[in-house]
């Protein structure tokens, strides 16, 4: 495992009485994607401004390779952030555009020049070299940001929700070409959505942020199997969420009995349960737990709701080809080491 490149320890940072970062603490290693996920206000852009000097924090500690990156004037730190907004300049060309961020370093004329082609060349621009940003699509717009973004060669690149502008097909594709730009110049990104697709298939660790906290930091398959609460477990993936007595060696459920799973919520005492949709087996009974109300094709499967007695929802995916239509009674089996307890 590489080192971390940036640790961030304690930090608080209070608007008023809007406390926009509660006391976060994470490390983010070298040539990482990392994602910071989480819903509107949660204090996202806060960190990514703090990290490029544009807030500074109320406490807490920002060290890159060990040392204090807060002391580090804005316009020196080796970090640069993307804007939501690219903000090109609509009066300058794609290669002006791009040659910009260069301009007031060391380099000659000729050394800006050979390193605009170079990443004109590797991000894929070379057709559209001096045409004016109002000439390009929103996808190519985004090339050029990006483009301008790492010509300086910063460590880390700061991105606030870079794609949120795109239409879907070409977010998608936007996606895949930050992984591959990612890689191929080798800059830490840390990458800001509050779309969770977005940060599963982008990121190699996600921090999932819930009112200026963080609830948890994991891979993003560990994030889905293994949330650690409640908050996690609802805002990433579909997951049926629902209210249980722990029994000392499992849960009991009105609906769907008693069930034996480890936990250690003791006895007697309410819990959640999470089961996820596909983790879900349906078979017909006449006397079954609950009821089909919904049952919708969805290309490769069908998406099944059932109404449980307790009247909860439960979110079932099943075989395309299974014969379970509205109105019928079913009983639902999942496998104990497929339930996370809260
Ligand atoms: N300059 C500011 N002055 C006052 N309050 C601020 C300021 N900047 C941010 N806030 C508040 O801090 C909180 C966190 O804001 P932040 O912009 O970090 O959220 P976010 O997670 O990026 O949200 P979104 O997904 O909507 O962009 C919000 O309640 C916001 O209103
Ligand atoms: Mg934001």
């Amino acid at each position: 495992m590489s080192e971390n490149l940036l640790e961030i320890r304690n930090l608080t940072k209070n608007f008023g009485s809007v406390t926009a970062l509660n006391n976060i603490s994470l490390d983010i290693k070298t040539n990482e994607m990392f994602a910071l996920l989480g819903p509107s206000g949660c204090g996202k852009t806060t960190l990514l401004r703090i990290i490029a000097g544009f807030e500074y924090p109320d406490s807490g500690q920002v060290l890159m390779n060990q040392s204090d990156l807060l002391a580090i004037p804005t316009r020196t730190r080796p970090v640069n952030l993307m804007f939501q907004s690219y903000a090109l300049f609509p009066h300058m060309d794609v290669f002006s555009n791009i040659s910009y961020g260069l301009t007031n370093t060391s380099l000659s004329k000729e050394e800006i020049s050979k390193q605009t082609f170079e990443i004109i060349e590797k991000i894929g621009l070379q057709e559209h070299v001096k045409k004016k940003p109002n000439q390009l699509s929103g996808g190519q717009q985004q090339r050029v940001a990006l483009a301008r973004a790492i010509a300086r060669k910063p460590k880390i690149l700061l991105l606030d929700e870079p794609l949120s502008a795109l239409d879907k097909k070409i977010r998608q594709e936007m996606q895949v070409e930050l992984k591959r730009i990612q890689h191929e110049f080798g800059i830490t990104f840390i990458i800001v959505t509050h779309d969770q697709d977005e940060a599963i298939s982008l990121a190699n660790r996600i921090a999932v942020f819930n009112k200026g906290e963080i609830k948890q930091i994991s891979s993003p398959q560990e994030l889905y199997e293994n949330p650690t609460n409640e908050f996690v477990a609802n805002f990433i993936g579909d997951g049926n969420l629902l209210k249980a007595v722990s029994t000392g060696n499992g849960f009991q459920h009105p609906s769907l009995g008693e069930i034996v799973v480890s936990h250690n919520s003791g006895s007697g005492k309410q819990i959640s349960i999470l089961i996820r949709p596909e983790n879900i087996s349906l078979v017909k009974a006449s006397d079954g737990a609950g009821e089909i109300t919904d049952s919708v094709f969805a290309g490769s499967r069908k998406n099944i709701t059932i109404k449980l007695r307790t009247n909860e929802i439960v979110r079932v995916y099943a075989d395309k080809s299974a014969s379970l239509e509205i109105g019928d009674r079913v009983n639902l089996s999942f496998k104990p080491q497929d339930v996370r307890v809260f």
